[in-house]
């Protein structure tokens, strides 16, 4: 195996942009309301942060048209997509307003709640930082419900499934 040794930068962005890739995450969709209607977002920089309170982040890139609506939320949804929710999750990263093949309710403070996702945490938000071009959301959460079943994988640009190992 070869081993490549770079400082990040314009001219490695590829070979960053790979290495970070390595590191496998699930796939979840973020919702709000917005005056406009209901917006939603594909994301993979989910995190839980703290227990006691429940905290969870997400991080919007500052290129997103999207990224004032999720910024100024009060309240928000992230959903954990389940590995039969591809379709959506490849949806909601081309567009975000277009929510009309979708199944949706408000949840309890009117954020958009997505039928059928493995764990929906219904947030409110805690704390914005600054993080160079994204921003870190941080969010309080207020309700959880959940659902067993496998999670949609993403790794090295590609979506997929987990491999049961004993
Ligand atoms: C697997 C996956 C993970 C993504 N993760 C993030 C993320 O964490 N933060 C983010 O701002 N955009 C993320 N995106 C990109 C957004 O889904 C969306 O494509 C991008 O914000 C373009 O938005 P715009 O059309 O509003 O400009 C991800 C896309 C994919 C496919």
């Amino acid at each position: 195996m070869s081993e490549t040794t770079f400082v990040p930068g314009p001219e490695t962005a590829r070979a960053y942009r790979n290495a970070l890739g390595a590191y496998g995450t699930g796939v979840c969709v973020v919702t709000t309301q917005t005056p406009r209607g209901p917006i939603a977002i594909t994301v993979n920089s989910f995190t839980s942060v703290s227990m006691a309170p429940p905290l969870v982040l997400w991080c919007p890139g500052k290129d997103s048209l999207r990224y004032d609506s999720f910024v100024e939320a009060e309240y928000f949804a992230i959903h954990v997509m389940g590995e039969d929710q591809l379709e959506l999750a490849q949806h909601f990263a081309r567009v975000g307003e277009d929510f009309s093949a979708v199944s949706w309710q408000p949840n309890r403070e009117g954020a958009p709640a997505l039928e059928q996702a493995l764990a929906r945490f219904d947030c409110r938000r805690h704390a914005c930082h600054d993080a160079g071009d994204h921003s870190i959301v941080i969010g309080e959460v207020l309700q959880v419900a959940a659902h067993s079943g496998k999670g949609l994988l993403f790794k090295r640009g590609q979506y997929g499934g987990f491999l049961e190992q004993s």
